[in-house]
């Protein structure tokens, strides 16, 4: 496709950079030089204006299949726009953005297609959106030029250099299990294959809290306690949407639709206070709560049972709402640290200002203390992704459509070490945000906690 050529060239562009890689054996480095910001943001200023006002006289006329198109259009370039200033701040020193460049590039191949698809829909539509489309071929035409002045092909080197670290991370990782082979399961080892579907929702209610607390956790233990095996947690943020002092639970589905709960098991005397829960991306695994706990770069574990707690420290780690989930209009507060399990058991998804705000994951290690696994750095930025949650050795990050739809869009594997920006896979929504998402593989659903509401998906793989 057309533009898919001048996504590239805008890749190419937004980075006109001077990029040196030299290899040893056993060294490598770069020198990064940012020769000039050139991307024609006042062109998409334009394509965006232009895209409102179609938006305005189509609504006066109640079409409503144009309607739905053209506000998905207008989406687009919010987020489109949105992601560009990130990427601004992310460039303006020696730092390197081009991790969202790539989502750029996915944003703008959707715009196009929403474009093509608008244009076909109906005549009359075609006078209305004339304008706008001699912006976007503009606009096109524009990068095409652009392009030549991309001698460096940056983003050609860096993938290489990309490759080359990771070919370097697989062979110390093997020479490290020839010293001293690991007793864990192998994250990704699993027989279901990549993730095709999310179907559902199966369930969606409100909690006995009704919607006093827009913050929360809930799900199923993936490796219950014996007897707990049908029972549910529920991990509202009772103090400021931030902090949690318990853990709600109950001996089945019915007893959570009923608000019938089988006690609560705290977790401290008060709220916030050391080891309270901070954010609402907690888990229930082997019948202990992994979450953020209080004031800290640390994942706790209170034991259930036991009523102790114990913790790690994630080195390096942002926490306090300095990388936050985030969607168009608004962040979610104290989601810095993001606990899933799958499979292979804990993991945690955070983010440092070494690896620029993108992602980070780690392995979390539970049998006998706690400890951290293998981590990995990954180029999904932090800010531009809704949530995450893994499945089968694999992460997986969703990012907001509108108020209906989420979106599976990005996938790291820990295996392989591949990553893509383009799954396009939908997740239907009753309410706007997603504070929590987590995966368990026991039923094979995902569970999401959404403004108050408690949802379940079936998830399918091939
Ligand atoms: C939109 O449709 C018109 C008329 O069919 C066509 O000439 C034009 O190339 C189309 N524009 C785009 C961007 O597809
Ligand atoms: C995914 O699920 C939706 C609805 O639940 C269905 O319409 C669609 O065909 C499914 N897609 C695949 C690839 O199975
Ligand atoms: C929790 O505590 C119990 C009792 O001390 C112990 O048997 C169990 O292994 C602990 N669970 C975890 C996950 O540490
Ligand atoms: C992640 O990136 C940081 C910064 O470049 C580096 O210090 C760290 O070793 C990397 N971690 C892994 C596991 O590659």
């Amino acid at each position: 496709m057309a533009l898919q050529a001048a996504a590239t060239a805008v890749t190419a562009v937004l980075l006109t950079m001077l990029i040196q890689v030299s290899e040893t054996t056993e060294t490598c480095f770069c020198e990064l030089r940012n020769l000039g910001n050139t991307f024609p943001d006042e062109k998409l200023q334009n394509v965006k204006s232009g895209a409102t006002s179609c938006t305005q006289k189509i609504t006066s006329e109640q079409i409503s299949e144009i309607d739905v198109l053209l506000d998905q259009l207008h989406y687009r370039l919010l987020q489109l726009e949105g992601d560009i200033r990130v990427l601004e701040i992310e460039d303006d020193g020696d730092l390197f953005g081009a991790i969202s460049l790539r989502i750029i590039e996915i944003e703008l191949a959707e715009i196009m297609d929403l474009f093509v698809k608008l244009n076909t829909t109906n005549t009359v539509q075609q006078r209305l959106s004339a304008n706008t489309a001699a912006q976007l071929v503009n606009l096109k035409s524009e990068m095409e030029l652009l392009e030549k002045f991309d001698r460096t092909k940056v983003v050609l080197e860096k993938e290489k250099n990309k490759r080359l670290k990771r070919d370097l991370k697989d062979c110390e990782a093997k020479s490290e299990v020839t010293i001293a082979p690991p007793t864990i399961t192998v994250p990704g080892n699993c027989p279901y294959g990549h993730l095709l579907n999310v179907t559902g929702p199966t369930s969606y209610i409100t909690t006995q809290y009704g919607t006093s607390y827009p913050y929360g956790a809930w799900g199923r233990d993936p490796k219950p306690a014996l007897g707990k095996e049908d029972w549910y947690f529920l991990v509202a943020l009772t103090s400021s949407s931030v902090y949690a002092n318990y853990v709600r639970e109950y001996s089945s589905y019915s007893a959570l639709i009923l608000g019938v709960s089988a006690g609560d098991v705290t977790i401290a005397s008060s709220n916030p206070t050391t080891n309270t829960v901070q954010g609402p991306n907690a888990v229930l695994y082997g019948d202990a709560l992994y979450y953020n706990c209080y004031n800290s770069p640390s994942v706790c574990r209170f034991n259930m049972s036991a009523r102790t707690v114990s913790t790690v420290a994630l080195p390096a780690a942002a926490y306090n709402n300095k990388f936050s989930f985030c969607h168009l209009e608004a962040c979610y507060i104290y989601t810095d640290i993001d606990m899933a399990t799958d499979e292979s058991g804990v993991w945690a998804v955070y983010s440092t200002p070494q690896n620029f705000g993108n992602v980070v994951l780690s392995k979390v290690e539970v049998d006998g203390g706690l400890t951290l696994g293998r981590t990995w750095n990954t180029s999904l930025h932090k800010r531009t992704a809704t949530n995450t949650f893994m499945a089968c050795g694999v992460l997986y990050g969703t990012r907001y459509v509108d108020k209906q739809n989420e979106e599976v869009f990005y996938s790291f594997d820990t295996v392989t070490g591949q990553e893509r920006f383009d799954l396009g896979l939908r997740i239907k929504k009753t309410s706007t945000n997603v504070q929590s998402l987590n995966y368990n593989p026991r039923d094979r659903m995902l569970y999401m906690y959404s403004d108050s509401y408690v949802l379940a998906y079936q998830v399918t793989f091939d």
